[in-house]
Parts: C-alpha cells; structure tokens; sequence
C-alpha cells in the first residue's frame, strides 16, 4: 500500500491510540489530535521509531468552536493532504440530564457532533477535489435508540449516524468514502470520564477490547462500508430496535444506563 496521511482525532487514549497503531502499522503518515499532549508525543515518537512513519502532534481542544478550522489551516501549513479522517474523539456524561452541568452537555455536542461535522466539511472537500479519500465517523449503538439517563450522548451518536450515512450517499461515485462505525461498550478511558463505569451496561459481562473494535472499524472504513456496528450481539439488537415499540426501547436503555 503507498504511504498516505492519516488523521485521528481522540488519538490519545482508547480507540484513537488504536486507529494511529493501525494506520502506522500499514505504513501511513498520522496526525495526532486531542488535548493532552504528552500522550500525543509518547505516542508519536513510538509510531515513528516502530513503523518508520512520520507521526506529527497537533494539540486541539475540540470543544473549542474555532479549533477544527484553527486544525484545518495547521494541516495546510505543514503541506500535508490528509487521505484518511478519522472523526474519534467524544465523550460522554451519565445520570439525569437535569442534573448535569449544562456547559458540559454543550461542550459535548460540540465536541461529538459540531467538531466533527466542521472536520468531514474542511477535509472532504480537498478529498472530492482529489477524487480520493476516507472519512470514518465514530457513533455507537447508542445512536439507535433514545438513552435516558445518557441522554444528550445518545442524541450526539444518532446525530453522527444520521449525518454519516446522508453523506456517504451524496458523496457517492466521487472516489471519497464515508463510514459510521458503532461500537458497542468497549474497555477504553471512556467510563471514566463518563462516570458510567457501574452501569448495567458496562457491568454486564461482553464489555470489547479496543484493539478488536478499532480493526473492525478500520477495515469498514477501507471497504468503504455506510454503517458497521461491532459485534453480533449489537447488530441484532440494533437490527430488532427497528420493529421495537418506542416505549420499551426508552424502559430497557434507561435500565441499562443505569446501576444494579
Ligand atoms: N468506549 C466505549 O464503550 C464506546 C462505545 C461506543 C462509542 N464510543 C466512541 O468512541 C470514541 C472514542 O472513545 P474512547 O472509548 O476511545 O474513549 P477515551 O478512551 O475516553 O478517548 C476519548 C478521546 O477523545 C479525546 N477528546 C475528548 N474530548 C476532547 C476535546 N475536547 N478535544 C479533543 N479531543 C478530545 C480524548 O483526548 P484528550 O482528553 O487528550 O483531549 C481521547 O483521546 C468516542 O467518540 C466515543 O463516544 C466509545
């Protein structure tokens, strides 16, 4: 395969390390992108000594609304063309939405929806222009169904399938190519940050390893695949959401979102 550039967003911890492994590994070029930076440069000097690749280390506070055009415009002053995008980072918060802190709940729709909408807008287009590229959004199950007690994440990853997959359409026959991936519950830093770690969900035994869901993703993205979700036990569940009443859909993630 030639040596191509790879952007990942998230790319310091839990699946975003893994995405940078796996494209570095295949011998591309990566820019890493998340707030914390000394990961970032571990991370990087690791890739570059490993795989011979070049890692480069861009700092990029997502949350911030002007960070993925400040990213864009640093991207073209290093002279990179970026043929993969990877739209990873996100988090996540739990409990009663009126219990949260409403900063928090904005920063994460900027963060999971309008960060990546502004960076698969600034990075396809010089894709479309080029005839080539691939874009891989990251949602989850979560983005089938209503989540109460998670209730803005689970709003953010319906809004990331919906926009991948209307994308991926308008872009088809471009030579540019869209993918949602939906991971199911995966050991990552995710629940600590989010809190949920005591969840039924994550509690239940079936909880995946990054490695194994980040190769999953990574070869949807490189078939070009719409929509994949990890895991058979989540493609029948997102699959059986469909002829599900409303209702107990709500019932059943409310009770998996929360404690035993
Ligand atoms: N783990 C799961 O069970 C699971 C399931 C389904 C979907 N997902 C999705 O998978 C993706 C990766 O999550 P993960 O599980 O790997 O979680 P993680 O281990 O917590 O990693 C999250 C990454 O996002 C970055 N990030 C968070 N806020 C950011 C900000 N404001 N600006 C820039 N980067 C930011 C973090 O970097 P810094 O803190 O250094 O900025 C970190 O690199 C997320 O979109 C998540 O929603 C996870």
């Amino acid at each position: 395969m030639s040596r191509k550039v790879a952007l990942i967003t998230g790319a310091s911890a839990g699946l975003g390390v893994e995405f940078a492994e796996q494209f570095a590994k295949d011998g591309h070029d990566v820019i890493l992108v998340a707030r914390g930076v000394a990961k970032l440069e571990a991370l990087a000097a690791k890739l570059a000594q490993a795989h011979g690749v070049k890692a480069h280390v861009l700092p990029a506070d997502l949350g911030q609304p002007s960070a993925p055009e400040q990213l864009f415009a640093r991207v073209q002053e290093l002279g990179l063309a970026v043929d993969f995008l990877v739209n990873n980072a996100g988090f996540g918060s739990s409990g009663a939405f009126l219990d949260q802190d409403l900063g928090r709940e904005a920063e994460m729709v900027e963060v999971n929806c309008t960060a990546l909408l502004k960076l698969s807008y600034l990075f396809a287009r010089p894709m479309r222009e080029r005839k080539q590229g691939r874009i891989l959004n990251i949602a989850s199950t979560a983005g089938f169904q209503p989540g109460p007690y998670m209730a803005t994440y689970y709003a953010t990853k319906a809004f990331v399938l919906s926009f991948t997959e209307a994308l991926a359409f308008e872009l088809e026959g471009t030579g540019v190519t869209v993918t949602c991936h939906c991971p199911g519950a995966t050991k990552t830093e995710f629940t600590a940050r989010a809190g949920n770690a005591e969840s039924r969900l994550f509690k239940r035994s079936g909880v995946a390893e990054a490695p194994e869901v980040a190769g999953h993703a990574y070869s949807a993205m490189m078939k070009g695949q719409v929509v994949a979700v990890h895991g058979v036990l989540n493609r029948l569940a997102a699959f059986s959401l469909r002829f599900s009443p409303r209702a107990a859909v709500r019932f059943v993630t409310a009770r998996l979102n929360q404690q035993a």
